[in-house]
Order: C-alpha cells, then sequence, then structure tokens
C-alpha cells in the first residue's frame, strides 16, 4: 500500500497528482488514456468496463471520446459503461437526470450497445431499491471489475454521491445528499428546493476495487478540497481522502485546483523558491499567521531581507 515518494517537493501529497496547464489539456490527456484502454483491450479481444462520472468535470474528456469516435474511429462496441451514481427519484429523461447527461455528452453521439450502458435507475419504487443496489454490485463483479473508475469531487469531498460519513467498504446504495451538494446543483434544478435529497451511488468500496482510478479537478473552487484530499489526513469526513490507501490512483488538475497544494502554496516548505516580491509577501503573511504575530513584530532579520526590499 505504501507509496515511495521521493520528491522534496510533493512530499506533503499522499497520492499521485499531474498538474496540466489547462483543464483542456488535462481532458485530452484522460481521454487518450481512456482510448488507449479501449484499443489495447480490443486488441485483445477483451471488453473495456469503464465507472463513469457526471458533472460538468468530465465534461472536455466525453467530448474528445466523442472526437476521436468520429475522427478515428475509436470505437465504443467493445465498451461496457457503469455510472457512478443517479438522483433519486429522477426519470430518466428529465433534464438534470444523469441518463439524459450521459446521451447528451457520450452515449447519443458514440457506437456503444445500449445493453452494455449502466446507470442507477431513479425510477424504482424504495422497496426495490436495496436488490437493484445489490445487483449492480454484482454486474460490476462478473464483468471482471471495473479496469478504469473516473470521478469528479465535489466540495463536500464526496467522490461519486459518497457524502462525508460514507464507510471506506460501502457499496452501491441509497443516500441522501449533502446540503452543500444540493446547493451546488440548485442551479441545474431552477432552486435548491427542487434538488432531489436523495441518490443511488456506488459505494466508495465499488469505486475502490476499479483497477485504475482517475479523478480530475478543475478550477480555484475545487482548490480548497483538493488541498484536503490529497494532503489531509485519512477520514470519513472527506471521502476522498479513502483514495489515498488505493495503489493506483492518480488525481489530474489544473493549475488553479491544484494551487493550495504546499508545493504551489508555501513551495518555501518544500524545496528551494526563486524570491520574487509578490511570493515574499505571501511567505511573510504566512509566516505571521502561522506564528500570530503582527509583521512588524517578526525577527528584525525577515523584516529587513523580506518586507522592505519588496515594498514598493
Ligand atoms: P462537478 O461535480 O464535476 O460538476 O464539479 C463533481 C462532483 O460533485 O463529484
Amino acid at each position: 500500500m505504501a507509496r515511495l515518494n521521493l520528491l522534496e517537493e510533493t512530499r506533503y501529497e499522499k497520492l499521485p497528482v499531474t498538474v496540466y496547464s489547462s483543464q483542456a489539456e488535462a481532458s485530452l490527456a484522460v481521454a487518450a488514456r481512456i482510448a488507449k484502454l479501449i484499443k489495447s483491450k480490443e486488441a485483445k479481444g477483451e471488453k473495456t468496463v469503464l465507472g463513469l462520472a457526471t458533472g460538468v468535470t468530465p465534461i472536455g474528456v466525453y467530448a474528445e471520446l466523442v472526437r476521436q469516435h468520429k475522427k478515428e474511429g475509436l470505437s465504443f462496441k467493445n465498451v461496457i459503461t457503469f455510472n457512478l451514481d443517479e438522483y433519486y427519484p429522477m426519470q430518466p429523461n428529465a433534464a438534470q437526470s444523469y441518463v439524459t447527461f450521459m446521451n447528451e455528452n457520450l452515449f447519443s453521439h458514440v457506437d456503444i450497445d445500449r445493453e452494455n450502458v449502466h446507470i442507477p435507475d431513479g425510477t424504482l419504487a424504495k422497496d426495490k431499491v436495496a436488490a437493484f443496489c445489490l445487483d449492480y454490485e454484482q454486474k460490476i463483479t462478473k464483468l471482471g471489475g471495473l479496469d478504469l473508475q473516473i470521478l469528479g469531487i465535489g466540495r463536500t469531498g464526496h467522490i461519486g454521491f459518497n457524502e462525508p460519513g460514507s464507510a471506506p467498504n460501502s457499496g452501491t446504495r441509497l443516500v441522501t445528499l449533502d446540503d452543500l451538494t444540493r446547493n451546488d446543483a440548485s442551479r441545474d434544478f431552477g432552486g435548491k428546493q427542487n434538488v432531489p435529497t436523495k441518490a443511488i451511488t456506488m459505494g466508495v468500496g465499488t469505486i475502490f476495487k476499479a483497477r485504475e482510478i482517475i479523478l480530475m479537478a478543475w478550477s480555484q473552487k475545487k482548490a480548497p478540497i483538493v488541498k484536503k484530499a490529497v494532503e489531509g489526513e485519512i477520514s470519513g469526513d472527506v471521502p476522498a481522502t479513502f483514495l489515498q490507501l488505493s495503489d493506483h490512483v492518480e488525481f489530474v488538475l489544473d493549475e488553479a485546483a491544484a494551487s493550495s497544494l504546499t508545493r504551489f502554496d508555501t513551495p518555501w516548505l518544500v524545496k528551494d523558491c526563486s524570491w520574487e516580491n509578490g511570493l515574499k509577501k505571501k511567505a511573510v503573511i504566512w509566516l505571521a499567521e502561522t506564528v500570530d504575530k503582527p509583521i512588524l513584530n517578526l525577527p528584525k532579520k525577515i523584516i529587513t531581507t523580506m518586507v522592505w526590499p519588496s515594498l514598493p
């Protein structure tokens, strides 16, 4: 389980992180990995079992896969998909359903066999949900497990809809959505009051069993939760931290989502810095906050070398 992190610069990071200069570039890289996996399994006469995510994060990845299908002949004939989650209750033809999302962003544009598409069913009667969830798990297992699971991360630290408090060995099940998650979804539903309070989601344990896991995050909005997921202690309070226990996970970030990681936010802690003025100011403010002292009460040497030279 142990991860060998020999780089000083990333020593606070408890799982592998790749940072791209833009979301577009990162999305292309993830799509390329998916396409390569599909082709290599196809060459061996095998099916690829993909775990898929919804939300704004994977849209660029799906767009590139569609492009590769249309322009480069990438085929989904041998692909079987399992989506992470669906709101409950939810009609598949509703604008906000993840069925609609997947059709619009991927399935309607590629040659996937509809029988090979699995999305949790938001129309089930409550007393049928548990059996459905068990069957969802068994289908994945019978197919030999997920080859690759892609994930976004919610501001609560959720993966799928595994909200804070989720167990590391949780399976597919009916869950209650966190208030912050419902806030974040309110625009899609024309108000928070219209966002369902529940969802069916694959569990943390289901995700964890995938042979490869790629979590993507873009934008400054995700930076604080990314820092917790990557550098924080493993805890059910931030379910994404459970991924630190995986040997085959990678976080793929744009620069904004990575910006709170130690190597970018307080780089002087992990490497030799080139001290341009902006960084000096930031370091002095950080130091004052860390030792809880006004800047002018910091040691004289720091004031003279760090503060005065950087004043305009
Ligand atoms: P987003 O959602 O891709 O819309 O940011 C991610 C998530 O909530 O898991």
